[in-house]
């Protein structure tokens, strides 16, 4: 139990890094002002371009890959549950992420970290979610959409390659219960029919 919550700790603390943030600052706007408010990949490509939002993302997934990759290879390699510990530490990136205490619990709504845990847990991941999640996009212009069918993925990933693993299965289920609570209100704008497009720029006024 007390691995659980030190790995839960640790992820956090790499989860506070909120990359679009710090990109946000060095442009001297702070991101979380702008768009959808969030410190994410999405509206960092939305409020500050593409090359932004690409750093914003590959920060957010690595954050949660080196996290796992500690866990796993430093801290508690030759552990029975190490798997069990990864998902755990990937909840906590994501946990950061989405509340970072610095930023007064401000942050973004988890996806890229659940994308970097996620392929770090098992990278055959990979070639179902990338194409689910840019299809979607392509098909629909909702990032979110996208987003939260990925989220979705996990625990059935999840239940098909471990049917037993009841515990497991319910951390998963966590991050996809994060990312629904935090793209709530993508989802009435979704149901609005009013859910902001891909490529839709906001103008900043610094
Ligand atoms: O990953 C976040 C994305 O699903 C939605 O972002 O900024 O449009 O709310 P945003």
């Amino acid at each position: 139990f007390t691995k659980i919550i030190f790995c839960i700790f640790f992820g956090y603390l790499f989860g506070c890094f909120s990359t679009g943030f710090f990109i946000g600052k060095l442009n001297k706007v702070d991101i979380r002002q702008y768009g959808s408010k969030s410190s994410g990949t999405t509206n960092a490509l939305r409020t500050l371009g593409a090359k932004a939002g690409l750093l914003t993302l590959l920060g957010d997934m690595l954050k949660a890959v080196i996290a796992i990759l500690f866990v796993k290879y430093v801290f508690f390699a030759q552990f029975e549950y190490i798997n069990l510990l990864v998902l755990y530490t990937g909840l906590g990136v994501v946990l950061g992420h989405n509340y970072p205490v610095w930023l007064k619990f401000k942050g973004g709504k988890g996806i890229a970290a659940t994308a970097g845990a996620m392929a770090s847990f098992d990278p055959w991941i990979i070639p179902f979610g990338l194409p689910i999640f840019v299809i979607t996009v392509a098909v629909t212009r909702y990032v979110s959409v996208g987003s939260l069918l990925v989220a979705l993925l996990f625990p059935i990933w999840i239940k098909v390659r471990y049917p037993n693993e009841l515990h497991m299965l319910i951390v998963a289920s966590a991050y996809t219960i994060l990312a629904i609570i935090k793209h709530r209100s993508n989802i009435k704008r979704l149901l609005r029919g009013t859910e902001n497009k891909l490529g839709q720029r906001i103008k900043i006024d610094n």
